[in-house]
């Protein structure tokens, strides 16, 4: 069986963010979203895997990932350019995936262990589909299934202004050659794109086998800020206690810690966790790193309180005050000058920013 990671896409959401590079590489628990999604189509032992680029500085996803081979992998990168849906996206696919199953993945969905089961199943079945469901309390931002009496699926309604059902289509979707014939024929929906649910629907209107599958544990699609932070707390719940750098006083440490190689954290700084730090950070005397917190590689965090974040590599941080639910991305300086103490701040911004208070 062949993968596909979706990695193209807008991003409006997660702007300013999505200026300086894809949504899916923004870290959560410092690592790439898009990562935990090539993991865990290898840990289900996929390893020819094409990852659809789209315009937004594809080259730092060629970067980042190079021929696949640091992470045990073989990748094609395929362009998509201008995101005109899903379904185009597979649809570039054709030539790489030639007659054998795949699964699609989309490159900023998360699913609490992996896939590995739904693999199996479907490479071993007859089915022409299988899809993934989750239950959600807002689906009208997602796919919606619709079931008649018996339980069996019927319709797939992109983003309904009335769901049919709680269950939302997940970002994975194991197809066969077959649906390619769909896809060219499919016509733009009235957002201008080429919609996988109209494809799935296809398969279903032409009496194709197509399956259904609910997920059980999370899912989590990282597409707005509180998505992100929500994926970060997630993740950092199954964070198991890792010191590599040094920790001039033990007692700084409190609960789960991850703290890499040539980070300091300095005698009078508190750490507590679940809590990651990442490779040559310091956190100075007197920092105070609260739970659900990611730091990156490269920080200072000088002075301040840092709570329920994620800061990216080469931050630095000089403040009063608290910094809480925020995404600080890479390269930012947040620095405070007056002696007036602000009660917290929440920050969105991107790349090289500078914030002085
Ligand atoms: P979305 O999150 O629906 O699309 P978006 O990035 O355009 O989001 P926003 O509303 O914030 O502008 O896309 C789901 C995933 O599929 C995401 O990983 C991006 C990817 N994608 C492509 O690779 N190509 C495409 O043409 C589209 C529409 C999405």
């Amino acid at each position: 069986m062949k993968g596909i990671i979706l990695h193209g896409g807008h991003g409006t959401r997660l702007r300013p963010l999505t200026h300086t590079g894809p949504k899916q590489l923004i870290p959560i628990a410092n690592k790439p979203v898009s990562q935990y999604v090539l993991e865990s189509l290898r840990d289900a032992g996929i390893r020819d895997i094409a990852i659809v680029l789209g315009d937004i500085f594809p080259e730092k996803v060629k970067d980042y990932y190079g021929d696949g081979g640091k992470f045990g992998v073989n990748i094609t990168y395929i362009y998509q350019g201008k995101p005109l849906g899903i379904a185009h996206a597979v649809g570039l696919c054709e030539s790489f995936i030639k007659n054998d199953k795949f699964v699609v993945h989309l490159g900023d969905d998360l699913i609490k262990g992996g896939i590995k089961p739904f693999v199996e199943e479907f490479e071993k079945s007859d089915y022409d589909a299988l899809i993934l469901l989750c239950e959600v309390k807002n689906p009208e931002r997602f796919g919606v299934a619709q079931f008649d009496d018996e339980g069996n699926l019927i319709k797939l309604v992109e983003k309904p202004k009335k769901p049919p059902s709680n269950y939302a289509l997940v970002g994975v979707y194991f197809l066969t050659p077959y649906v390619f014939q769909i896809i060219k024929k499919l016509k733009p929906s009235w957002r201008g794109e080429l919609e996988i649910t109209e494809a799935i629907q296809g398969l279903i209107d032409s009496g194709k086998k197509v399956q259904h599958r609910f997920v059980k544990g999370w899912w989590k699609d990282t597409g707005t800020p509180e998505d992100i932070l929500e994926s970060n707390r997630l993740i950092l719940d199954e964070l198991e206690t890792k010191i590599k750098g040094k920790v001039e006083d033990e007692k700084s440490i409190q609960g789960r810690v991850h703290i890499d190689e040539n980070s300091i954290v300095e005698k009078g700084a508190v750490i507590r966790g679940p809590a990651i730090i990442g490779k040559n950070t310091r956190i100075c005397s007197q920092a105070y790193i609260g739970p659900y917190t990611s730091i990156g590689n490269n920080v200072i965090i000088k002075r301040g309180e840092i709570e329920n974040s994620i800061i990216m590599d080469n931050c630095q941080i000089d403040i009063d005050g608290k910094i809480t639910d925020s995404l600080i991305g890479p390269f930012s300086n947040i620095a405070s000058n007056n002696k007036d103490k602000p009660k917290g701040c929440r920050f969105i911004i991107g790349d090289k920013s500078q914030i002085i208070t």
